[in-house]
């Protein structure tokens, strides 16, 4: 299995560390960004990592990893609970996928408690801040070791 990994994120998440500071922190995507590649040169995960404001573009994304990645870890942010196409887009790929929130989601609104993207999920990381990610790609490296056994 490949071992490229995309790290996609949706709306707004190109403000971290400007937005929402009380709840998302004080780190801004470009650090998410170098942390994920850190650790993935640690787990020899090559690191694809994008973010975009439009769900096309996300899907669009997805449809790329389907053809040549070995994993997706994915912070859909307000598209986690609005977009089936983003879960098609999802169901379409035949490797491990792991969704990532920085906030809590369970502990916030109602509206946050519902996910379309948990369906398809092997895995799901909430309220570990910035973080979520490095645990993120720490598990996807070992489902895809574990594929190669
Ligand atoms: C988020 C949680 C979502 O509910 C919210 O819309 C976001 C970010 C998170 O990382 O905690 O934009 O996905």
């Amino acid at each position: 299995m490949s071992r490229t990994v995309y790290v996609l994120n949706g709306p707004n998440l190109n403000l971290l560390g400007k937005r929402q500071p009380a709840i998302y922190g004080y780190e801004t995507l470009a650090d998410v960004e170098a942390d994920c590649r850190r650790v993935g040169d640690e787990l020899k995960l090559e690191i694809e990592f994008y973010q975009s404001n439009a769900e096309h573009q996300i899907i669009d994304w997805i449809h790329e990893a389907r053809e040549r990645a070995g994993g997706i870890v994915i912070n859909p942010a307000a598209f986690t609970h609005t977009s089936v196409a983003i879960l098609d887009a999802l169901n379409a790929c035949e490797f491990p996928i792991i969704e990532v929130h920085i906030s809590n989601v369970h502990k916030r609104e109602a509206f946050r408690h519902h996910s379309y993207v948990s369906t398809v999920a092997s895995g799901v990381i909430a309220g570990f801040g910035t973080q979520g990610y490095q645990l993120a790609l720490q598990r996807l490296a070992r489902l895809i070791d574990e594929s190669q056994q």
